[in-house]
Parts: structure tokens; sequence; C-alpha cells
């Protein structure tokens, strides 16, 4: 079982419908602990990087003119398998397909506006982790409970 770190953003449409606390207290009652929390601004620049992969792709006007749209909140969460566990936490990319129960499926109906982000496997978590934060905003410490969720 490793234990892993993602970078998780509440996307734009998040801050503004006011569920950053409700996905905030889902991923915390989940046991992950949070090693890095900020809000920022992404610019167009920021999201270039973090999404290389998709500029050349037909939707990446779409994406980047809504991950722009307004302040994000972007978190570093860690524990055992914590990409996997977020990532099923997070549900489908599309609300429509995604499962109840899901952060997606409970929240909405969008493909782009998805409300969550985060790193699909240990490689983009490398990658992305250092593109929001540096390495002195992480904070490196140990919990009383860390046993429970072993
Ligand atoms: S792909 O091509 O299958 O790898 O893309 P996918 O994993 O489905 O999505 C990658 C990210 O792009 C976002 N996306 C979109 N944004 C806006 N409009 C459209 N049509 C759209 N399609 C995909 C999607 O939310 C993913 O963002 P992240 O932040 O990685 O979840």
């Amino acid at each position: 079982m490793a234990n892993e770190r993602s970078l998780i953003l509440f996307k734009p449409d998040a801050v503004q419908r006011r569920l950053c606390g409700e996905l905030l207290s889902r991923i915390e009652k989940r046991g992950l602990k949070i090693v890095g929390l900020k809000m920022l601004q992404v610019t167009k620049e920021l999201s270039a990087q973090h999404y290389a992969e998709h500029v050349e792709k037909p939707f990446y006007p779409l994406l980047e003119e809504f991950i722009t749209s307004g302040p994000v909140v972007a978190l570093v969460v860690e524990g055992p398998e914590a990409i996997s566990v977020m990532r099923t936490m997070m549900g489908s990319t599309n609300g429509r397909e995604s499962a109840l129960g899901t952060i997606r499926g409970d929240f909405g109906l969008s493909r782009q506006m998805n409300l969550i982000h985060g790193s699909d496997g240990p490689e983009a978590a490398a990658r992305e982790i250092p593109i929001y934060f540096k390495a002195e905003e992480l904070i490196e410490y140990e919990t009383t409970l860390a046993g429970w969720v072993c």
C-alpha cells in the first residue's frame, strides 16, 4: 500500500457555489491528510502548464476559459493510495455519468464545470504538485490518529 500525495483543485464552480467546505469535509472525513492548501487565480499560462497534455485538444479553449474564470482552491492530500482514493471519491469526468455518492455525481451535471480536479496517477501528481506548491508550502506533520487508516 503506497502512501501517496495528490494535487487537488476545487475548481471555480465549487468556489462560486460555496461548496469548498463540503468538498474539504468529505476529504477529511475519508481520512486523507491535508499537507498543503491555498486559494489562487489560475492564469492562462498556469492553465497551459497544468493541462499541457490537453492544450491541442478541441475542448481546451473551454477548459481554459472555465479554469481561469475565478479563483480555485488548491490542495495536496496525502494518504494510503491517495490518488485512486480521490479519483473514486470524485467520480467520472462528466457529472451526468457520475455515480451518486461521488462529488461530481452528487453536485454536477457538466463535463466542463465538474467541481474538482485530482491527479490521475503518480507521474501526474509528481508533475502537478510543484506547479502549484513550493516545497516549503507543503507541511510534514504527524497525526495522532494515523493508525486508523492503516
Ligand atoms: S481525455 O481527452 O479523455 O484525456 O480528457 P478527460 O480526461 O475527459 O478530461 C481532461 C480534462 O479536461 C476537462 N474537459 C473539459 N473541459 C471543458 N470542456 C470540455 N468539453 C471538457 N472535456 C474535458 C476535464 O474536466 C478534465 O479536467 P480535470 O481537471 O483533469 O478533471
